[in-house]
């Protein structure tokens, strides 16, 4: 059955007008001011703003071996409560993902769920050794694969980053790059950040291979990447929702890379405006919370990706609904090539129906994640997700 999406602010990269979109047979067939069906099930925005569904570029699901933290359903339902409903997933489960049947566990998985697409990122190196490459050998037939990441350690010998850089470009894949020198962590996480950017910078330069900084926080390392990008360099820049929405004086939650400085944010913010930033990726990062009080680095942030990002960029910034609706789906679909991230004909009917004008307050025990470790909570921000629709169907409603 068709799915009539009536009296819409529709919204996407370029777009902005009030309609209906019909979807049907999981694709949009029509866009236009007014649609009458009959016999299709209709979902009525009164107004309220449809977007294209989010694009997670940047995800922990903890599935296989650590799902007392998320597993493959709890996170899907998480992101559906988001607004997404595609996220790529980082490779630093147990077993580590280096081989093709842990990505077909997961892929498997997710199917039989039918909530959200995932893209599973295989590892760099072989179980993040950080020497390793011949896994990937196996991986080249696979047609699935899109990106690489060693993300959570990082890949820390340059010659092995290079030789990595190299069969990525063989493959048409992208590097995903964790930038963190071990050398520095434990003296200045700054330069651990700054030094493995220019480098992983470097080698993209001289391989040609794809590159994806993620989660950039530092307004060197996203000055080293806007010259990079302007000299054209083959390099997108991520950045997260809590490298946005805090500041080390006010929170300083325990994340990789750490929460900055109120320039670093300024820094981020400037990036958008230019149009340098390319994706926002969540670096939803499940722990519980008896392990935060034991160190553990990282949040959850799929269920509240939005409405940081909506208040902040948007409500406090100028920058337009548009932009953070490139940043949030048209860019990360594209660099993951899914058929989603835009409202027009033929591509995906995923969307998210949100309210822009409503206050929420962040509550943990609402998040359908059984990661519970936001530093958000009790914060109250502007945009909540009413409605997630894929294909056509609604997995999730408010
Ligand atoms: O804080 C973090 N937590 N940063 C990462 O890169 C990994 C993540 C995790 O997996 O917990």
């Amino acid at each position: 059955m068709g799915l009539l999406i009536k009296n819409a602010r529709i919204i996407d990269v370029t777009q902005d007008f009030h309609g209906d979109i019909y979807i049907e047979n999981g694709l949009i067939k029509e866009i236009a001011s007014k649609i009458e069906k009959d016999g299709v099930e209709i979902l009525d925005c009164h107004g309220k703003t449809i977007m294209p569904s989010f694009i997670d570029t940047h995800t922990h699901f903890r599935d296989p071996g650590l799902t007392w933290k998320e597993d493959i359903e709890t996170g899907s339902r998480a992101a559906l409560r988001g607004g997404y409903t595609g996220v790529c997933t980082m490779a630093n489960t147990n077993p580590i993902c280096s081989t093709k049947e842990t990505l077909d566990y997961v892929r498997n998985k997710s199917k039989e769920l039918d909530l959200i697409d995932i893209h599973q990122c295989p590892s760099v190196t072989k179980n993040f050794d950080g020497v390793t490459l011949s896994h990937l050998e196996e991986l080249k037939d696979d047609k699935g694969v899109k990106a690489l990441s060693d993300d959570g350690v990082g890949v820390s010998n340059s010659n092995t980053m290079l030789e990595a850089m190299k069969i990525a470009k063989e493959n048409n894949w992208i590097i995903m790059s964790h930038a963190e020198s071990p050398e520095f962590s434990k003296v200045d996480m700054r330069i651990a950040e700054n030094m493995m950017t220019m480098r992983d910078v470097e080698l993209a330069k001289l391989s040609g291979a794809r590159l994806h900084m993620c989660h950039v926080s530092t307004k060197e390392a996203i000055k080293y990447i806007i010259d990079a990008k302007m000299s054209g360099a083959n390099v997108t820049l991520e950045v997260t929702p809590h490298h946005i929405g805090l500041t080390r004086d006010v929170n300083d939650y325990r994340v990789n890379p750490p929460i900055r400085e109120k320039e670093d944010v300024e820094a981020i913010i400037n990036a958008i405006k230019l149009g340098m930033v390319d994706t926002i990726g969540t670096d939803h990062a499940p722990h519980t919370l008896e392990e935060k009080k034991k160190g553990s680095p990282g949040m959850v942030g799929l269920e509240t990706a939005f409405a940081i990002c909506y208040t902040n960029l948007v409500k406090k910034n100028n920058i337009s609904l548009n932009t953070l609706s490139k940043l949030m789906s048209y860019n990360p679909a594209n660099l993951l090539g899914m058929n989603k991230g835009k409202i027009s004909v033929g591509v995906e009917g995923d969307l998210v129906l949100v309210d822009t004008d409503t206050k929420i307050k962040v509550s943990s025990s609402e998040f359908a994640s059984k990661g519970k470790n936001t530093p958000f909570e009790g914060m109250e921000f502007y945009g909540d997700i009413l409605v997630t629709v894929k294909g056509g169907v609604i997995k999730y409603k408010k």
